[in-house]
């Protein structure tokens, strides 16, 4: 793994002036248009069902639901209600025995259905306790119930399979990405884009977001750990189950366990600062002495609750692993490299990436790969005005400037066109945290933040497409802003607005 995927880090260390803001705001241009562009995936902005953008046929989505730019990934016949994961990791033969029970409901007639899996030895494919015929086909697992499903009927289906797993070659990405055992045998998933089904069956798009419980047991001393809240530890011989609840839809490429000799932190001062419960899992010799980094994340919680909205889940924290050379906000609990705890400056600047994330990509979710500037441009954004808030605005402006520069010299294709093979592109991150930048000049800074509060309020816990974003920047600033977007996100990079 390389640090190509935290582009930010380049931007740690740049800065720069005045962002004050407000200017042209008045000089509207025409007004906001009545009806939205919204698309055919994202409808109704307050219900968190997912939105599904090709034609339901049952079997046939078998070829996946169509995202632009892997239109293999998931299942457009059904949405996923809740995944329970009960898993036991056994470290002498490096594999694990795990059974999950995906609830669901049809919102196509079901002959057949599809999961995405890949890897593993497929031991029992059951419905309401009865084995099912079930076939597998390159990375789908095709399961027949014993009568069809009728739209809207709900159905259960429960997966059993062990074998030792193992990080895949993503389309997405240059390096192997899922499960991963580092070398003191700490386990850790870093799935984003399309690893989760490597790990456990599902419909591995994230339009279906689902609940999740998670039973991890691994042997004495290990701990494991995953996304949301710690409700129960079990201990019987030699062995603990530890039981963790996502309570709030998640979708599947940020589903995660951390299993290994690790310990589960309370920060009680992040507690208190943050207003939302912060726990960090650390490796035992760091839980005595914490990066110092992480005693910001209170102030972090509010600095983000501030500009957008209320935290949204039911804890916080973060996840340091070894041999891990990346970051990545998976729900509740981003997964950090240890490597970056050897600079303070580094650390916090990840530390603060992948806590935006918290509320734009895994709350406020993307429905199609190629809107992934969505959520890389905004974490990047967001961690420039962190940097104001604790250097200043020149070290703000510096970084829009020096980052500006770095984007026309990159030769990379526009925020709004990331190649299916280099999805995490600089671009995606630089590119688009400029775009909001501009945005920023072009309507001011009272549209701007009123733009935000309004996407985060709008679309918290549900999915979004770029389109989605522009009708509120529309709305928030009673402009047409269609060309505007045009050509930050798909002509070459043009220069920023003067503003003011
Ligand atoms: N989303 C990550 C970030 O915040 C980047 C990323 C994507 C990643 N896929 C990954 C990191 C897989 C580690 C592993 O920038
Ligand atoms: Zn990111």
């Amino acid at each position: 793994m390389q640090h190509r995927l935290v582009p930010f880090l380049v931007t740690v260390v740049l800065f720069s002036a005045g962002c004050s803001g407000g200017g042209s705001a008045t000089t509207a241009t025409s007004p906001a248009p009545t009806t939205t562009t919204a698309s055919s995936i994202t409808a109704a902005p307050t219900t968190t069902t997912p939105r599904f953008s090709s034609p339901l046929t049952g079997v046939g989505n078998d070829r996946g639901l169509g995202d632009s730019l892997y239109p293999d990934l998931g299942n457009a016949g059904y949405d996923v209600d809740h995944y329970t994961i009960d898993l036991t990791w056994d470290p002498p033969s490096g594999s694990l025995t795990a059974l999950v029970t995906i609830d669901a409901h049809a919102v196509a007639p079901l002959d057949a259905f599809s999961l995405d899996f890949a890897g593993f030895d497929v031991t029992e494919v059951a419905m309401a306790g009865t084995a099912v015929d079930s076939a597998r086909d390159g990375a789908k697992l095709r399961v027949t119930p014993a009568a069809p499903i009728e739209v809207g009927e709900a159905f259960s289906v429960a997966v059993g399979y062990t074998g030792a797993p193992e990080p895949v070659v993503s389309p997405a990405i240059s390096f192997p990405v899922g499960w991963t055992g580092a070398e003191d045998g700490t386990q850790y998933v870093a799935a984003e884009p399309d690893a989760a089904h490597a790990w456990f069956p599902c419909n591995d798009h994230p339009l279906d977001k689902a609940t999740y419980t998670f039973r991890l047991t691994a042997p004495t001393p290990l701990t494991a750990a995953a996304n949301g809240v710690l409700v129960d530890e079990i201990t019987d011989l030699g062995a603990s189950t530890w039981v963790w609840e996502m309570e709030q839809p998640m979708p599947t490429y940020l589903a995660t366990a951390v299993i290994g000799d690790i310990a589960l932190v309370e920060d009680p001062a992040a507690t208190e600062a943050g207003g939302v419960p912060v726990r960090n899992v650390l490796p035992i010799d760091l839980a005595t002495d914490p990066p110092s980094s992480l005693a910001l994340q209170g102030d972090m919680l509010t600095f983000f609750a501030d500009i957008l909205g209320p935290y949204p889940f039911a804890t916080s924290g973060v996840a340091v692993v070894p041999g891990f050379d990346a970051a990545l906000e998976n729900s509740t609990l981003s997964l950090l490299g240890r490597d970056f705890t050897t600079n303070d400056d580094a650390f916090e600047t990840v530390l603060v990436h992948e806590l935006a994330h918290q509320w734009i990509g895994d709350s406020v979710t993307i429905g199609d790969w190629g809107d992934i500037w969505l959520n890389e441009g905004f974490a990047t954004y967001l961690e420039w005005l962190w940097l104001e808030h604790r250097h200043g605005p020149a070290a703000f402006q510096s970084t829009v400037t020096r980052n500006h520069a770095a984007m026309v010299e990159s030769g990379l294709p526009p925020p709004g066109e990331p190649p299916a093979d280099d999805l995490f592109n600089s671009s995606v991150y630089i590119g688009g945290a400029l775009t909001l930048h501009a945005l920023r000049l072009e309507i001011g800074d009272g549209a701007f933040f009123e733009t935000l509060r309004m996407y985060y309020d709008r679309y918290a816990g549900g999915n979004v497409i770029t389109a989605d974003f522009v009708a509120v920047a529309e709305e928030a600033s009673g402009r047409d802003l269609g060309a505007f977007f045009d050509s930050w996100l798909h002509g070459p990079l043009p220069d920023l607005p003067t503003g003011q």
